[in-house]
């Protein structure tokens, strides 16, 4: 938290104030809501924390006592717009949207410390070099991290890292994900292995990774925990054919068996059901914690998932992925504070 440039009496003043809360349950949290800008303590506490804001008063007088002085200097020191800089994580960062995403953030005037999730590490320092290439006075900082959804081992590793380096996350970005199905239909793996693989990484690893990240979550002021989940996923728009995207996903082919190969995301968008769930699962879980869920439905993009290659998929109407990293850069930024627990689409919330 020490910015250099504080002066010596802000500095003391903040060291102060952190010491003054530090007996309370979440006192870091407090205390990095106060910086951030909120004026008053006690309204923070009152907002978030009612038991702490009894003992604030009863209690611990003089710590009370000893709010509006230090508040004044720390809001006079700017801290809010100096020196808060956002802890993300995304999974799967190296390519595709995940690696859009870490290029809109470094956009954004918001600075950002970014964990580039990866597989293999090699992979993500190519994409932060390339990041760094394209946007060199970036005000943000990246890293990687070594994350593999299909490994517990990796992902204990991963979150004992940032509690070390970084001691509490802002926002968690469940990106990293797979589909198999065009690998099911042309015999290159089992239906068993892929859906296996699948539901592992897009649900089972996600699962294990948010569950083992929460209490980092809970030290942020402003904790976001976002899956990326898909628009093949609604149950509800399975009995629509309006559209040609939705024609090739919904419409059912002609009578007979076996059927013709054609475009199949069976497995991939079950899975995705499945991780809607699990949002709204952490909805109910995180409710009294202050912890914004959502998932996101970034649009069909033209990426690597699913191994038909990105020119393909532009064929067929894919977006280009940055259409989908700026929007999900809103959500990140609080444009869709509102619909929070919601499966959010750029224009509309998703039906379930
Ligand atoms: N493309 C679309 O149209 C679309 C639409 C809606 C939602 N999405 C979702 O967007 C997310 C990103 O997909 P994408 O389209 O960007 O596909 P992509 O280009 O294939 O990127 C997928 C990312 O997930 C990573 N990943 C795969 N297995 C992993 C594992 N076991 N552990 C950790 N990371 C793993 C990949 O790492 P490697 O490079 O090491 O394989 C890669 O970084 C996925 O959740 C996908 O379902 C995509």
């Amino acid at each position: 938290m020490q910015n250099p440039q504080h002066s010596e009496c802000q500095q003391r003043a903040i060291a102060e104030v952190k010491s003054a809360y530090s007996h309370l349950p979440h006192g870091d949290r407090i205390f990095r809501q106060c910086v951030e800008g909120q004026n008053s303590i006690a309204e923070v506490l009152k907002a978030k924390d009612p038991d702490s804001a009894g003992i604030l008063k009863t209690e611990r007088p003089s710590s009370y006592k000893i709010e509006q002085p230090y508040l004044s200097i720390i809001s006079e020191s700017h801290i809010s717009t100096m020196s808060i800089v956002k802890t993300i994580l995304i999974t799967g960062a190296n390519t595709g949207l995940g690696l859009e995403v870490v290029k809109s953030l470094c956009r954004s005037t918001t600075k950002y410390d970014i964990l580039v999730g990866c597989r293999t590490p090699s992979k993500g320092q190519a994409a932060i070099d390339e990041v760094k290439n394209e946007y060199p006075s970036t005000s943000s900082t990246l890293s990687t991290l070594q994350v593999d959804l299909e490994s517990d081992d990796s992902l204990q590793k991963a979150v004992e890292t940032i509690s070390k380096e970084k001691g509490h996350l802002d926002i968690l970005m469940n990106n990293g994900g797979v589909a198999y199905d065009p690998q099911i239909s042309s015999g290159a793996i089992g239906i068993r292995e892929a859906w296996n693989k699948s539901w592992n990484v897009n649900v089972a690893g996600t699962q294990v990774l948010t569950t083992l990240a929460v209490p980092l979550l809970l030290k942020s002021s402003d904790p976001r925990l976002i899956f990326i989940t898909s628009g093949t996923a609604t149950l509800t728009e399975t009995e629509s054919t309006a559209s040609e995207n939705l024609k090739r996903l919904n419409g059912s082919p002609a009578a007979g068996w076996p059927k013709e190969p054609g475009f199949s995301t069976t497995s991939y968008r079950s899975s995705k059901t499945g991780l809607n769930m699990l949002m709204r699962e952490w909805v109910r879980i995180l409710k009294n914690d202050g912890v914004k869920v959502w998932c996101i439905s970034p649009g069909f993009l033209a990426t690597s998932l699913g191994g038909y290659g990105s020119e393909q998929l532009k064929k067929i109407g894919a977006l280009d992925p940055v259409i989908g990293a700026d929007f999900t850069l809103s959500v990140v930024e609080g444009k869709r504070d509102h619909d929070t627990g919601k499966i959010v689409r750029k224009d509309m919330i998703q039906p379930w």
